[in-house]
């Protein structure tokens, strides 16, 4: 009898020690998906932008002897190859951690102790600059507000984050699209803060873009339903967001909206697990 329950204590510690290592292996993973991300967005920007290069470089072509545009345009070419190889590499070490994630966290809807404010912010700021990059010469200003100090909370941070980057994007969306027909004096700005009042975190994405008609209002959480055109958006975004604060993570997801003011979405999320 002794003996059972020593082995069974032991086997319980060695149990516990590859759990806590899972745990540690997922959060590092998790923690390294981000930056990675950053790597590759910004490499697929240096990209566009030698194509830039390359075409400023073939308008100028009589200002430039011979040899200097032959070595300018093998300098581009190594270059381009040189980012096209970190984003290939990136894209590989973002599957392997993918592979990590899925074998060290066990169950896709974990809980997992996070702060906020940073996850927030990194998805701001990749949403922000994959913007960027595809409309050229556009730019918003990003207003960011978040408490400091404040404690991790238990949130889903893959599911939380994909939330963050729908809200964000569709703000980015909506100042673009005004902004290519407003006034010259319009500014494109999304407004974001993170606070904690009364047990739930509170995070809030407003942006002056378009607004939203009645009939949007209506449909926003509908599957499929989408005002951008064929290829832009699959109009699955809110009711995954919806989804992900209410259903999964037990909190309220709210907006206020005025065609042609804007649109403030609020989520409500309990700390209490
Ligand atoms: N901040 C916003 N301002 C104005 N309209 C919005 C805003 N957010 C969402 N909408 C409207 O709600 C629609 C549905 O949004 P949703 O995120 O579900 O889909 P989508 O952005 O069109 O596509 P995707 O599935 O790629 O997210 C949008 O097409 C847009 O008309
Ligand atoms: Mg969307």
């Amino acid at each position: 009898m002794e003996q059972q329950i020593e082995t069974l204590q032991q086997q319980l510690k060695q149990q516990e020690k590859l759990a806590s290592l899972g745990m540690l292996s997922a959060g590092i993973a998790h923690e390294i998906q981000n930056p990675l991300n950053f790597v590759i967005n910004f490499s697929k920007m240096s990209n566009k932008l030698l194509g830039d290069l390359t075409d400023i470089v073939e308008d100028n072509e009589d200002k430039l002897s011979d040899d200097d545009r032959e070595e300018v345009e093998d300098i581009i070419a190594d270059l381009k190859e040189n980012m096209g190889k970190i984003v290939e590499h990136g894209e590989r070490a973002i599957s392997i951690i993918q592979g990590i994630l899925l074998v060290s966290r066990g169950k896709e809807d974990e809980f997992l102790p996070t702060d906020v404010c940073k996850l927030v912010k990194e998805y701001v700021w990749l949403s922000y600059h994959a913007m960027r990059a595809n409309h050229k010469g556009f730019n918003l200003s990003i207003h960011e507000d978040y408490q400091e100090g404040m404690a991790q909370v238990m949130v889903i941070p893959q599911d939380l984050s994909r939330a963050i980057l729908n809200l964000m994007n569709n703000a980015c969306y909506t100042v673009w699209h005004k902004s290519q027909r407003a006034e010259a004096d319009y500014t494109p700005q999304v407004t974001i803060s993170v606070k904690s009042a009364d047990g739930n975190i509170i995070i809030g994405i407003a942006d002056n873009g378009e607004g939203m008609t009645d009939e949007v209002k209506q449909r926003l959480y509908e599957n499929f339903f989408t005002t951008k055109p064929v290829g832009q958006g699959t109009g699955l975004g809110m009711a995954i967001t919806r989804d992900i604060i209410e259903n999964k993570h037990g909190g309220k997801l709210s907006f206020e909206s005025e065609e042609g003011k804007g649109t403030t979405f609020t989520l409500t999320i309990p700390t209490k697990r």
